[in-house]
């Protein structure tokens, strides 16, 4: 996204290539990697429905939210929020949304070094051996003293380095051919998954609800995942709403987006969870999991040599989509608000997370408290103040007329409006406050 700061805005060529950017945005390990480790831990299928609830509930509706403020504003989200609402302290949201994409790019970046470790892995075709083999790679990788830490910083510089590149050739140009692909190996692996003896158990986990295994923590979980999953919350979406031509329908757009980010999660699941079962493992093991699975497929496949090279740099280009998007919020922050030169601040901003970011290799504890901070806490309060400004503080004259911008009635306009007045941000809050243990309904 260059020039976000320059009076000329950079636009996207096509249609498509919004829609696509927005995807690359949402998908990423959080379908990949977060997903199925967080729904194993929380006792599956049950989390699942409500991670669904959430995503159409209240992702949607936020999503939508967030375009239109963009959007309208056609401006990034600090300087939307301004305009939008001058002298008023919203642009908080921003701010906000700044502290999360510290956080989140800081653990992301760890995990998506893991992935670079394995793409390495791959290709010298030492994925290989028992299930129990496949573990130890995995546990040994992570008490190296170097490794985790070198891919990491690579990992940062290359998020920098399509940053410096701008827009249309950072963006666009590789989520087009590439996400695609992914999703058709993960079609791949789901075939695979699903012919493994003892799959059976696997899908039942994931798609049979057992209630007992929800409460507060769960639910807070579930709410976090779909925020985090859909980019949603800190106003990344909004700064890509600024570059929807009008011609575009929003909801629509949100929807799309919404939709194929859940299918490739739910895909995702559908591949490891059969697997756990196959090679007689345990859903819950923590943020290894997907590491930990994936390689027994590869091993049982014919081209599996082939298919784990590709599947690898897949996951680290969808990484790369997903952390431009977190680097970006910081950059056109740094810059349109201080003023401060792009290239400067971009890696100024690249050392401070790389910082952050050893400090996640180093300690499983910050690791896991960036990750709760940023998806659980951050996120969802950010969600509710972008419901609360487009429910409260724009006309909803202005808000219809940006939601119907392409010519068309919406029919959805009421519910939209009803869900973002008064559904949205009480039940948001009542969720958080909920699984914080600040109020308790179990
Ligand atoms: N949604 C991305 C994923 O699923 C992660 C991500 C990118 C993100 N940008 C974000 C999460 C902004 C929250 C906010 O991998």
């Amino acid at each position: 996204m260059a020039n976000l700061g320059s009076s000329s805005r950079d636009g996207f060529s096509s249609k498509f290539g919004v829609i696509a950017a927005a995807a690359g945005s949402a998908i990423g390990l959080g379908n990949i990697w977060r997903f199925p480790y967080v729904l194993g831990e929380s006792g599956g299928g049950a989390f699942l429905l409500l991670y669904l609830f959430f995503i159409i509930a209240f992702g949607v509706p936020v999503m939508t939210s967030e375009l239109l403020i963009g959007r309208k504003a056609q401006k990034n989200v600090f300087g939307a929020f301004k305009s939008l609402a001058p002298g008023k302290p919203w642009f908080l949201v921003g701010t906000m949304g700044v502290l999360a994409a510290f956080l989140i790019l800081s653990f992301y970046s760890v995990v998506a070094g893991w992935t670079i470790e394995y793409v390495y892995l791959a290709v010298k075709g030492s994925l290989s051996g028992s299930p129990d083999e496949i573990n130890m790679i995995f546990e040994e990788f992570k008490a190296s003293q170097f490794w985790p830490y070198f891919w990491t910083i690579v990992f940062l510089i290359l998020t920098a380095l399509i940053i410096v590149g701008g827009v249309k050739n950072g963006i666009e140009k590789y989520t087009k051919i590439l996400m695609p692909l992914l999703f058709i190996l993960i079609i791949v692996l789901d075939v695979k998954a699903l012919l493994l003896p003892g799959a059976g158990k696997g899908i039942e986990f994931l798609f049979k609800p057992d209630f007992s295994k929800i409460n507060g923590e769960v639910i807070l979980a579930a709410m976090g995942q779909a925020f985090f999953s859909l980019s949603i919350g800190m106003g990344v979406i909004a700064t890509y709403g600024s570059y929807i031509p009008k011609s575009q329908n929003l909801g629509k757009t949100a929807l799309s987006v919404s939709l194929t980010d859940t299918l490739i999660a739910v895909l995702a699941g559908v591949a490891i969870f059969p697997a756990v079962y196959a090679f007689g493992m345990a859903p819950e093991q923590g943020e290894g999991l997907v590491f930990k699975v994936l390689p027994n497929i590869f091993n049982q496949m014919t081209g599996g040599y082939v298919f784990s090279v590709m599947f690898f740099v897949l996951l680290t280009i969808a990484a790369l989509t997903s952390s431009i998007s977190l680097l970006e919020v910081i950059v056109a922050y740094l810059s349109e608000e201080y003023g401060m030169k792009r290239s400067y601040a971009i890696w100024a901003t690249t050392l401070v997370v790389s910082v952050l970011a050893m400090l996640c290799v180093y300690s499983v504890k910050v690791f896991g408290s960036f990750d709760f901070i940023s998806s659980n806490v951050l996120l969802p309060l950010g969600g509710v103040l972008i419901v609360l400004f487009v429910g409260y503080v724009m006309k909803k004259s202005e808000v219809r007329a940006e939601l119907e911008a392409h010519g068309k009635k919406v029919v959805y306009f009421d519910i939209f409006y009803f869900i973002v007045r008064y559904i949205a941000p009480v039940a948001i809050m009542f969720v958080f406050l909920n699984g914080v243990g600040v109020i308790n309904f179990g």
